[in-house]
This record gives C-alpha cells, structure tokens and sequence, in this order.
C-alpha cells in the first residue's frame, strides 16, 4: 500500500481521534499506584474509550491480540499484555493506547513512574526517551526528510549512553493502524521527503542496556530486553502541516507545542 496523504476531513477526523486518544493518557495517570494490576488499569481503559469517548480500541483482537492497551514495565520493550501483576512503587510503565473513531486511528504511549519517585538512571532514560521523540518531531516539515527522525533520536541516545531498539519502528497511520511509511529510529538511508497531509507514528524504544530485544515464545507478544535492562517509549501520531508539524495526541501534561512551523 502506498503513503496515503489526508485531505481535509481525513485531518479532522485524524485530529478527533488523536484528541481521544490523549484524553486516554490523562485520564489513566491518577489511577497508576503501587498495588494496581496492569488488568485493572486496561479495563478502565477500554470502558473509558466506549463509554466516554464512544470509540474503540484498535488493539482488541488486533491479529489476535487480547486486550485493550498495551501496558510494558521495566524490562518489557513494548506489546506487554495487561495480567494480574501488580505494579510495584519505582517500577517504570509504559502504556500504549490506540484508539479507532470515525474510520480513523491514533496511536501514543507514554511513561509513567509508578508512587512517582525512581532510580536516577530510570529517570534519564525515560527523559532520554521523550526528548529524542521531541528532537524528532521538530525536524518534520514538508521537504524535509524522513532519514533525518532517525539521526535525531540517534544523536541524543548516543549522548545518554543508552541504545535504540532497531526491530520495531514508527508507521503511517490513519484509516490503517499500520500504514506505510516504515519510520526508523535510528541513523539510516531510508530517504522519503515529506509531504503536508502526511500522518504518521514516531515511537522510539531505548533501552539502558543492549538493543537486543526477544519475544515472548508463550504468549506471542510481550517484548522485553535480552539483558533484562529496563527500557522506555514514547509515542505521538504526527500530521505533516503545509509550514510544519501538527502533534496530534498531544497532552495537557506535555510543555511541547501542538503546532512548530518553520
Ligand atoms: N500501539 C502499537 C504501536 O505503536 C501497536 C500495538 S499492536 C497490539 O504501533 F496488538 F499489540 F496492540
Ligand atoms: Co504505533
Ligand atoms: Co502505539
């Protein structure tokens, strides 16, 4: 399937549903404390995402998948499988919502520190995470290109010292979860200039070991670290505007702009 550019109600649908989609963040935020289950928070989640935003999840029964959202803690990289396990204060959790409304997606995942207090290491690696995300989103113009995300985010995981998951990437997105482009997140050749109407994920992994990552053989999906180091994600949806870039899951809790023009 080719790039898919948005025409102007496309974008406004897209808008609608990033909305939601933000809204699912800031919602679940008070209810991530020591002692909660990782189930427990999904479903609040899910009947947030029906009930008050009258949208679905698009990761329910996503080839197969089980539940609404994915939640991944400390050493799960990413597709953690909400259970019965209960988050723990220190842990550092990663929740992942994407929401479908209207025919269209918006996917974002963000951090959370559970009891609010951690190792200094896993705080620089959650800001690591989120400022190479940041330094990736003010590239984004039409005519710039796509191999430039890559280099920026690989810039600032250099200077951290921590390493870059290379086996998932960011994706277009819109009537499709996953549509074309691939979006990488490290250095890279993949050369595409961007074009307005253009929506798409960047989601940088980075782990504070190897980039080395493995799949759950049991379940299929949860991915944590092969050195059982922790790892930490970011994710916006992004629209290519005619002078910029358009963040449009952005949050209430984020000192970022919606809009950067150039
Ligand atoms: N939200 C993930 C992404 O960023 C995909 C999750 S697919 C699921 O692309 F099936 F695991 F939910
Ligand atoms: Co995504
Ligand atoms: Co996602």
């Amino acid at each position: 399937m080719a790039i898919t550019l948005k025409n102007p109600s496309e974008i406004e649908k897209m808008r609608i549903v990033g909305a939601a989609t933000a809204r699912v963040l800031e919602m679940i935020s008070p209810h991530i404390v020591p002692g909660v289950t990782t189930d427990e928070l999904d479903q609040i989640m899910n009947d947030y995402i029906e009930k008050v935003e009258n949208a679905k999840s698009a990761d329910l029964g996503y080839r197969g998948y089980p539940k609404a959202t994915c939640i991944s803690v400390n050493e799960v990289v990413c597709h953690g499988i909400p259970n019965n396990h209960k988050l723990h204060q220190g842990d550092i959790v990663n929740i992942d919502v994407t929401v479908l409304k209207d025919g269209y997606h918006g996917d974002s995942s963000r951090m959370y520190i559970v009891g609010n207090h951690t190792s200094p290491r896993n705080h620089a690696l959650c800001k690591c995470a989120q400022e190479s995300m940041y330094a990736a989103i003010r590239t984004i113009h039409p005519g710039s290109n796509l191999t430039e995300i890559g280099a920026a985010i690989q810039k600032i995981a250099d200077k951290a010292g921590f390493s870059i998951v290379r086996d998932y990437c960011g994706h277009g997105i819109g009537a499709g979860f996953h549509e074309e482009p691939q979006v990488l997140h490290y250095k890279n050749n993949y050369n595409l200039v961007l074009e307005a109407g253009m929506c798409f994920t960047i989601e940088p992994m980075i782990n504070a070991g190897t980039f080395k990552v493995k799949v759950n053989k049991k379940d299929g999906w949860t991915v944590t670290t092969q050195d059982k180091q922790p790892s930490a994600q970011y994710e916006h949806t992004l629209l290519v505007l005619p002078d910029g870039v358009e963040v449009l899951t952005l949050r209430s809790d984020e000192d970022f702009p919606r809009i950067i023009t150039h």
